[in-house]
């Protein structure tokens, strides 16, 4: 059986968690294959509002498995917390949930080093989460991190390890300096919490390929977006992992031939937080009118989102790279009841249209935009099932998307709860509630 992937297709909280919460209807194993807890997925249930950041977001049903992919950055304090919240709202993930033993750890030096390098960098700093997730896909590529596999040694080795792991963290911490971290405090912390978090931890590589020759359905839950990439995003105003289709492979152990579909998650509009250019963004009136319509507020750290129109510049650039078989367009209702919609056809360099994604990061903060503007419709009349009742102008405006792009739109989200999701491919034929 194979395996169908979530990447984002923008700059991030393109609705991705909507997105697989609804396809794991379709589907029994949900792996997580980068990022750590910078991510912030909402899925919107008859149960309320559930915000994940390291667990995937298709654990809700009692029936799926979860899985932390070893392309994962895990703060494994945040994650017993996210671990209580869900169990306090009765969703248990006992004895369905698995943690790569090759993941990273993020450790509290990377929190705090995260800080103090984004404070030296001034006026210049990437607007990171804070998380400590570029400090430790630091150490993993130095060859000098944790695994979470350190769980799984007895508790006075794990001690001893952690301790020596620190020393060499208030190292680096002295160069920026920062205030040194109590070794023996921090490796208590980590012997005490052993037990709890050992319980998770397995090759999950191995269980993986286990479950997959078993022919179970296997959906990739990808963090963040592709122009946050580490090596095609807008370098260095990016996370430190790999949002695109090549993270999946790398952060789970599959093949490229166990890839059955992609599918790419794009917001009517485009988001960003944190630094670094983005040509389509709307620095007036019309931005904060997006934002509020949309209420582009970070999940993880509250912040608010710079808004901006579609940049179909940017977004063909996403199906280059990741070759979506299929789209799902999101938060359609939020442009809907605006009078004129706006596109981003091509941008501006130097005085010449140009219609391909400049991989120079001085180019592109240069680069203006040229928009197309086509006519709105009533937000009334979003609200319906299918396809064929949206008004002319909706559907035009999706056309339009899968023309520019050459991709098909296979879902339309009109709302953040479950059942606010229009199909439009038939051989998705689950019931939506
Ligand atoms: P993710 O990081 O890509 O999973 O996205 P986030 O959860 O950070 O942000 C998406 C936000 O939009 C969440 O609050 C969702 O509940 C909400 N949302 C998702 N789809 C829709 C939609 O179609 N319409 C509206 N109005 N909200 C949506
Ligand atoms: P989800 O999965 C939007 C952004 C940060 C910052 C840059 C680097 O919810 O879509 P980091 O803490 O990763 O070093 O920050 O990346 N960023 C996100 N923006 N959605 C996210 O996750 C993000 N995760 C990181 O704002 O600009
Ligand atoms: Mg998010």
């Amino acid at each position: 059986m194979s395996a169908t992937v979530i990447v984002g297709g923008q700059w991030g909280d393109e609705g991705k968690a909507k997105v697989v919460d609804f396809l794991m209807h379709d589907h029994d194993v949900v792996i997580r294959f980068q990022g750590g807890a910078n991510a912030g997925h909402t899925v919107v249930t008859d149960a309320g509002r559930f915000a994940f950041h390291q667990i995937p977001s298709g654990v809700l049903y009692a029936s799926v498995t979860g899985i932390l992919g070893n392309g994962m950055v895990i703060e494994p304090f945040a994650l017993l917390d996210e671990l209580k919240e869900l169990t306090s709202r009765g969703i248990d993930v006992g004895g369905r949930m698995f943690i790569s033993s090759a993941a990273q750890i993020v450790m509290p030096y990377h929190r705090i080093l995260d800080n103090l390098m984004e404070a030296d960098l001034k006026g210049q700093s990437i607007g990171s989460t804070g998380k400590g997730i570029g400090p430790a896909y630091g150490d993993k590529h130095m060859r000098s991190g944790l695994r979470m596999g350190v769980f799984l040694l007895d508790k006075e080795e794990l001690y001893d390890i952690v301790k020596a792991k620190v020393e060499a963290g208030n190292r680096l911490l002295g160069l920026l300096g920062g205030p040194p971290l109590s070794s023996e405090k921090v490796a208590s912390d980590f012997a005490r919490i052993r037990d709890l978090v050992s319980r998770f931890v397995v090759d999950t590589q191995e269980l993986v390929h286990t479950m997959k020759a078993q022919g179970k359905r296997i959906l990739l839950e990808g963090a963040q977006g592709t122009l946050l990439d580490i090596d095609h995003g807008t370098y260095p105003f990016v996370t430190s992992s790999s949002c695109t289709i090549g993270g999946a492979l790398t952060g789970t152990g599959l093949a490229a031939r166990d890839i059955g579909r992609v599918i790419g998650i794009f917001k009517s509009y485009v988001t960003r937080v944190g630094n670094g250019p983005m040509p389509s963004e709307l620095a007036g009136a019309e931005g904060v009118e997006l934002r509020e319509r949309g209420k582009e507020y970070g999940t993880t750290t509250g912040r608010p989102r710079r808004c901006g129109w579609f940049d179909l510049v940017a977004g063909r650039y996403s199906v280059r790279l990741n070759g979506y078989d299929e789209i799902a367009l999101t938060k359609l209702d939020v442009i809907s009841g605006l009078r004129g919609i706006k596109l981003c056809t091509a941008y501006e360099l130097n005085g010449k249209r140009i219609v391909s994604f400049p991989q120079s990061l001085s180019d592109l903060a240069k680069c203006r935009p040229v928009f197309e503007e086509m006519p709105g419709w009533s937000a009334g009349e979003i609200r319906v099932d299918q396809f064929s009742e949206f008004p002319v102008r909706a559907r035009r405006f999706i056309e339009r998307l899968e023309s520019e792009l050459g991709v098909p739109v296979s879902f339309i989200s009109t709302g953040p709860a479950r059942e606010e999701t229009v199909i439009r491919n038939a051989a998705y034929s689950f019931d939506r509630k």
